[in-house]
Order: structure tokens, then C-alpha cells, then sequence
């Protein structure tokens, strides 16, 4: 008898406006996921809890900073989170307290408390707790937003992973 496929692990990224930090997570994931050969066990996909931008791409500038480390963001079109998402993911995954604060005013009753994490807990490196918001700053700030999110869902990845061996 075949053996039942194991459900993929649903990953969804939030941040304010979905076209600066969440697409970058999400597509910075993907790679990592893909590299580790590990792309049928996930389900990925990032929103914003603002809806400004919903049905727009990335912004350039995030999208330049991601392109010249080899991480395509021209696929995204933003979404805004809904509160079925939050039943539908498993991790839902947020840049900064701001971010926190909007999913768990969405989850009124709790339930889905669990499953709300900060990206920099999975950070390496020691630092800020937040993911900070480039939105208005200047091209640095891009740069030094990607190298976070880069090996904080390395990090991510690598704790995913640890669960996936583990249940195999
Ligand atoms: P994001 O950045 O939350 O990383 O996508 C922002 C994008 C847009 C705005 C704020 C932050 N905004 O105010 O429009």
C-alpha cells in the first residue's frame, strides 16, 4: 500500500505593507528551501496587514538590492492578510511588533496564537528583535534589511528542517 503524503508545511510571512521585508522573506525562503532540495515540503507565501499596496509588485528598491544577490522578487504582487491565512498556515512569521500586534488583533480568541513567531528568533546572530521597516530610508537600509533576512530564514529553514527529519 502506498504511504500517505505528509502535508507541506504552510510558512507565511507578514510585514506592514507586503513589498519591502515579506516578499523578500518569502522569496529568500523559497531559494533556501529549493537549494535544500526541500521544496515539496512547503507551502509558502508572504502578506501585509495594510492594504495601500495590494496588487502591486515589489518595491524597486528592494527588488534592486534583492536581484544583485540573486534572489528574484518579480513574481510578487501584494496581498493583505485575512484571517482565514492564519488557519491556513502553520508559522506565520512576522517582521516587527507593529506586524505581532495587527495578526494577534485579528485572532480575538487565541487559537492561533501558537504559530506566531518573530523572523530574528531564528536569527544567528544577536541583535534587534525587529526586522526594521526601509520603507522610508535610504539604499543602506535595504542592503542591511536583506542580510537579516537572509540568515534569519536560513536559521528558520534549519529548524524546520531539524522536525521534518525528525517525523520522517
Ligand atoms: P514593508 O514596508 O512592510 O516591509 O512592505 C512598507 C511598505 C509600505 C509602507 C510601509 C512599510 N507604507 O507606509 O506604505
Amino acid at each position: 500500500m502506498q504511504e500517505e503524503k505528509a502535508e507541506k508545511i504552510g510558512v507565511l510571512f507578514v510585514c506592514l505593507g507586503n513589498i519591502c521585508r515579506s516578499p523578500l522573506a518569502e522569496w529568500i525562503f523559497r531559494k533556501h528551501v529549493c537549494e535544500a532540495g526541500l521544496s515539496d515540503a512547503f507551502r509558502i507565501k508572504s502578506v501585509g496587514t495594510g492594504d495601500w499596496h495590494v496588487g502591486q509588485s515589489a518595491d524597486a528598491r528592494m527588488s534592486r538590492t534583492a536581484a544583485r544577490y540573486g534572489v528574484s522578487l518579480e513574481r510578487h504582487r501584494a496581498r493583505q492578510l485575512v484571517r482565514k491565512d492564519l488557519e491556513d498556515y502553520d508559522y506565520v512569521i512576522v517582521m516587527d511588533r507593529r506586524n505581532e500586534a495587527d495578526v494577534r488583533a485579528l485572532d480575538r480568541s487565541g487559537v492561533y496564537q501558537e504559530k506566531v513567531h518573530f523572523l530574528r528568533a531564528y536569527d544567528p546572530e544577536p541583535g534587534d528583535y525587529e526586522v526594521p521597516d526601509p520603507y522610508y530610508g535610504g539604499a543602506q537600509g535595504f542592503d542591511h534589511v536583506f542580510q537579516i533576512v537572509d540568515r534569519s530564514t536560513r536559521g528558520l529553514l534549519d529548524y524546520l528542517a531539524v522536525g521534518l527529519l525528525r517525523d520522517s
